[in-house]
């Protein structure tokens, strides 16, 4: 048997350390490092699990239902983004910036799951029962019979959620609650990382689904839902931004579906409704053809989306221009500003750059490499593309352009808009599709002459 290694970590901060210390290398705090104590020996304490689960062979297993059994809310976006449907005894976290409407997503999320009569508790750690109920009544969900209860106290809540055996629990949120058995405060990451342990093995030995929410900031600051990420099957972010009325669930890790799957939400006044087509939606406010401006058709998860991608070059009164981006990676902006250089001879030297991508949408697919340079070179060249044009495709740092995956879906969707034409890299396999007129593009250069007559 292996031998038990005793091991330290950082209260502030969650680093680990093999031997004690008075100031931990990690964060530089003093006083934090303690000795880690296995929860089921916890001073004076009652295990709160116990072992459970015996060895057994793989093929044992084979006998068992190989689709885990999964419940369904209704509401389709949010179905798909689980993967079709919430797992049973699966761990969830759902992170986001605080106030981009978790909340009020997950308590949506409870009313429709009771409504296919599913038990749902939820546990909110940061809101009274009273103002939970006052929520749901603004969202016209009073009628739901989702049971409420605000307790911080991960003791008490296992009690509760042990002698009731929700199928849906939801804890708002993981940063809110602590475990009398860690000797820090709510929030820091031996907290976080201790309630979410057990929270997840709860649901393993329940069969309940768990919901975790946590909070993070941009800068990563608040201490915990990253920790998080490794324990759950499934982390979904809720994004957007602030002033857009769009929010975004996304998947970014998901052991029972497709990762990178999004749902798209509306931010209303009576809470968040679902978009079925959001590239109608990502598209309505476009203004006349100009320079700039180009339609992106991307792949989100498995289904496309068309977005706008919009860029604007003015001379600079900088010594070292501006790059300013929003909605998408600003490292790539720079590779591709440098490969319109090498390769095509086009400088934006003395140039302030400004992209972003409409609709508040962040989009991370080298697909658009393609409809980035050609945003720019249109800012650039002062030279608008036809409206009805759609662009994908990814730029190779020689200047070639790379076929991408699912370019047929992607024609489809624009087709269905209304797109008329469509610029591509060669070799991207297009289908039948005779709607569209496809403009095959080798690389920059050709693409540079033939589309902007320039070079
Ligand atoms: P909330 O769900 O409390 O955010 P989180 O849990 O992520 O911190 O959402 C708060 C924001 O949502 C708040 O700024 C108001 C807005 N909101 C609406 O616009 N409409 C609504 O119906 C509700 C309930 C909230
Ligand atoms: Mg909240």
């Amino acid at each position: 048997m292996a031998k038990p290694i005793t091991s330290y970590s950082c209260s502030e901060c969650g680093a680990t350390h093999k031997k004690w210390s008075g100031r931990c290398d990690g964060c530089g705090a003093w006083n934090t490092i303690k000795e880690d104590v296995p929860l089921s020996q916890g001073p004076g304490k009652k295990a709160l699990g116990g072992l459970k689960g015996s060895k057994m062979a793989l093929t044992d297993l084979a006998t068992e239902e190989t689709p885990p059994p999964r419940q369904y809310s209704g509401m389709a976006e949010l179905d798909r983004v689980f993967g079709g449907g919430l797992v049973n005894a699966s761990a969830t976290l759902v992170g986001g910036d605080p106030g981009i409407g978790k909340s009020t997503l997950l308590l949506q999320a409870a009313a429709s799951f009771a409504r296919k009569g599913l038990k749902v508790i939820y546990v909110s750690g940061e809101e009274a029962t009273a103002q939970v109920r006052m929520r749901a009544q603004r969202l016209g969900l009073a009628d739901a019979s989702v049971q409420l209860a605000a307790e911080t106290n991960l003791r008490n809540i296992l009690t509760t959620l042990e002698a009731e055996k929700p199928d849906l629990a939801i804890i708002d949120s993981v940063q809110t609650v602590w475990l009398d058995t860690v000797d820090s405060a709510p929030g820091s990451v031996s907290q976080v990382r201790a309630s979410a342990h057990e929270l997840t093995s709860f649901a393993k030995r329940f069969g309940t689904a768990v919901v975790l929410v946590g909070h993070v900031t941009k800068e990563g600051q608040i201490a915990g839902p990253r920790v998080v990420e490794h324990m759950v099957d499934t982390v979904l972010y809720f994004e957007g931004e602030r002033g857009h009325q769009f929010r975004i669930l996304r998947a970014v890790k998901n052991r029972f579906g497709p990762a990178d799957e999004i749902g798209v939400f509306e931010m209303t006044g009576a809470g968040l409704s679902e978009v079925a087509n959001p590239s109608a939606l990502f598209l309505t406010d476009r203004d006349a053809p100009a320079p700039g401006s180009v339609v992106f058709a991307g792949i989100e998860g498995t289904r496309p989306v068309l977005v706008e991608v919009q860029a604007l070059v003015a001379p600079s009164q900088l010594s070292q221009p501006r790059r300013a981006v929003v909605g998408w990676d600003g490292s790539r902006l720079s590779m591709i500003l440098a490969v319109l250089e090498a390769r095509a001879g086009i400088s934006f030297a003395g140039l302030d750059v400004y992209l972003n991508i409409a609709g508040g949408i962040k989009i991370s697919e080298p697909a658009a490499d393609l409809a980035v340079a050609c945003a720019l070179l249109s800012a650039r060249e002062d030279a608008a593309l036809p409206p009805t044009t759609v662009v994908f495709g990814e730029l190779s740092l020689s200047g070639a352009l790379r076929p991408v995956s699912q370019a047929e879906n992607r024609l489809k969707e624009a087709a269905k808009l209304g797109f008329t034409a469509a610029i591509a890299p060669t070799g991207c396999k297009t289908g039948t599709s005779d709607d569209l007129q496809i403009n095959l593009q080798p690389d920059l250069i050709t693409l540079v002459g033939e589309v902007f007559g320039a070079g």
